[in-house]
């Protein structure tokens, strides 16, 4: 038997981690299986603890995330707060993240949340010290690690390069820079920070190239997204911008359409 819906996360270049991804062990199949192409660049809406995106409204933002996907094929993830998360996975084909998991195993961690309860809830990855949930770096590692044990994937949010840099020696998935000052601010990374978002790459890529380096803070439209994506970053994380939008919708298929247009600068490779 497997899950309802088999969400099946095909990252570009990881052929390895679909197969894993794929393990009939842990989920249930009733009825017929769907399954989700992951690909760079990606747009990570983290849904927080606003109100205007818990519950029902939690489900609202996912079905949006899926239309936008559907009218543009650039990946948009979400990440609910944890109660509402199963039902959102239930309700689309958006990959769901968690916005915290603890680094605990099954068994007497009271009020802890366990990385294999989340992903069973239908969750495809997790974000790790969230500037609002920060961990120091040893917790960090243990997540990644325990994170991985539960075929989660791992995006650890840091606030500088030296922090992009240590964090990268784990092997999380992706990384994502986020100066604290600027996040809710409406003032985008990166335009206002754009050395913090190069350095991160930089110093992300000289430790391991395949881990990916996302952005966030004050992303608001899909200029912010294209300055973004000039700087070497593989994806967005944003909240505001879209949770607060008169139109979501529209708010999120403008940053959706920046990655569609956007082209990656040809390398000349002399000799
Ligand atoms: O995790 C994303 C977040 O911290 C960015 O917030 O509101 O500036 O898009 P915001």
């Amino acid at each position: 038997m497997v899950s309802p819906r088999v969400k099946t996360l095909y990252r570009y270049a990881s052929a390895d981690r679909f197969l894993k991804g794929y393990k009939y062990h842990r989920r249930q199949i009733v009825g017929a299986m769907s399954a989700i192409i992951i690909r760079y660049p990606i747009i990570l809406v983290n849904l927080k603890t606003y109100e205007e995106a818990m519950g029902q409204r939690a489900i609202e933002f996912a079905k949006i995330a899926e239309r936008v996907y559907e009218k543009t094929g650039i990946t948009v993830a979400v990440a609910p707060q944890a109660v509402d998360l199963q039902a959102v996975a239930e309700s689309s084909e958006a990959p769901v993240f968690a916005q915290h998991v603890d680094p605990v195993k099954p068994g007497k961690g009271t009020g802890h949340i366990l990385p294999e309860a989340m992903a069973e809830a239908g969750c495809e990855g997790t974000l790790i010290s969230h500037s609002e949930r920060q961990l120091p770096l040893e917790v960090i590692e243990a997540t990644i690690k325990r994170a991985r044990e539960a075929d989660l994937y791992t995006v650890v949010c840091v606030d500088t390069v030296e922090k992009a840099r240590r964090v990268a020696a784990f092997q999380p998935d992706a990384v994502a820079i986020e100066p604290p000052e600027l996040i809710g601010s409406g003032i985008p990374v990166s335009k206002a920070q754009p050395d913090i978002v190069r350095g991160a790459v930089g110093a992300v890529k000289g430790v391991n190239s395949k881990v990916k380096v996302l952005c966030g803070a004050g992303i608001t439209d899909g200029e912010d997204v294209t300055a973004a994506l000039e700087l070497g970053a593989e994806g967005i994380l944003v909240a505001s911008g879209v949770v607060k939008a008169r139109d979501p919708y529209a708010a999120l298929l403008d940053l959706a359409r920046a990655m569609q247009r956007w082209k990656p600068p040809v390398v000349d490779v002399v000799g």
